[in-house]
């Protein structure tokens, strides 16, 4: 067993989440430095989302495959039975493309708003079998960068550019991967994928989310989710919040007509990330 993995199996549950924080600060560190000393823009400091994005794609591009090596839950399952038309919201570099079944799947889109994933994600798109059926999007799932970007692509062609709440959606599979958590309005940002699933389309979610400690979650794992918020843990790791209320803003992205199935698991709840992972199919 290599040291990494002998300080991930023996460290308390609760304290782990310090190991990534620490990496992320470091990728920090070293993205302010290259942008002033090695690419001499040192103005581009003032534009903090940029850098944090370039900050967590750093840390993604070297950490990433050994991060996407186990994946909670039944999520290999979900994703690998996608067919159709399928979006993927914030791809990164592509580390879940090998759970996916290419010869299921038509078309593929790819919503990635940091530019620097965009070579990798398209070369493993490539290694994995997708051809020229994979489209990377340069854009957020927010609907204000979303909907132009896939107005861009041509898929949004039958309904003339336009997603509304009685429009009938383009996608028969929309999937969330470890994103959620980092999307600048989760709640309208939600709703705007409902309005773009097919009636009887599926969303494939495995996000983490507020510790739901009132049920079967922990109140300590909750306390340290604040204690990581506090030190900075959103601004180090690219927008990533730990208490997010992503349960109930899927549950209630349907409104009123309601979800036709809403199967979603909490993957280890006693601990500081916990896991939602499962499908949710919209009415036909
Ligand atoms: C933790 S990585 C997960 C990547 C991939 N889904 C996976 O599981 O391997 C989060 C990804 O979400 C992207 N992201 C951040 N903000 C986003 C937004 N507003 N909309 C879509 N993707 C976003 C990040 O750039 C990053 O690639």
């Amino acid at each position: 067993m290599g040291f990494p993995a002998w300080v991930i199996n023996n460290i308390p549950t609760l304290l782990r989440p310090l190991l990534l924080l620490s990496l992320s600060i470091y990728h920090f560190t070293l993205t302010v430095y290259e942008t002033i000393f090695v690419e001499k823009q040192p103005k581009q400091l003032f534009d903090l989302r940029k850098l944090r994005f370039k900050s967590f794609a750093r840390l993604w591009t070297h950490h990433g495959e050994e991060m996407s090596v186990e994946m909670p839950g039944p999520l290999t399952d979900l994703l690998s039975q996608c067919h159709g038309v399928v979006l993927d919201i914030g791809p990164g570099s592509g580390q879940i493309l090998p759970r996916f079944d290419p010869k299921l799947i038509t078309a593929m889109y790819g919503a990635e708003p940091a530019a620097e994933l965009h070579p990798a994600l398209l070369k493993n798109a490539k290694k994995f079998g997708f051809g020229d059926k994979y489209n990377n999007l340069l854009c957020g799932a927010e609907p204000e960068s979303l909907i132009p970007a896939l107005d861009k692509s041509g898929v949004l062609r039958q309904m003339n550019g336009r997603i509304s709440e009685k429009s009938e959606g383009v996608f028969d599979e929309i999937c969330c991967v470890r994103v959620l958590c980092g999307v600048p309005t989760p709640k309208e940002t939600i709703r705007g994928l409902y309005n773009l699933l097919k009636p009887g389309g599926r969303m494939v979610i495995c996000e983490h989310v507020v510790n739901p400690w009132r049920t079967e979650g922990r109140i300590a794992a909750r306390a340290m989710q604040l204690f990581y918020t506090l030190l900075g843990w959103p601004f180090f790791m690219g927008g990533c919040e730990l208490q997010r209320h992503t349960f109930d803003y899927l549950k209630e992205a349907a409104g009123e007509e309601g979800w036709a199935s809403f199967n979603l698991q909490y993957i280890e709840p006693k601990t500081t990330v916990p896991f939602i992972v499962g499908e949710l199919k919209k009415r036909s």
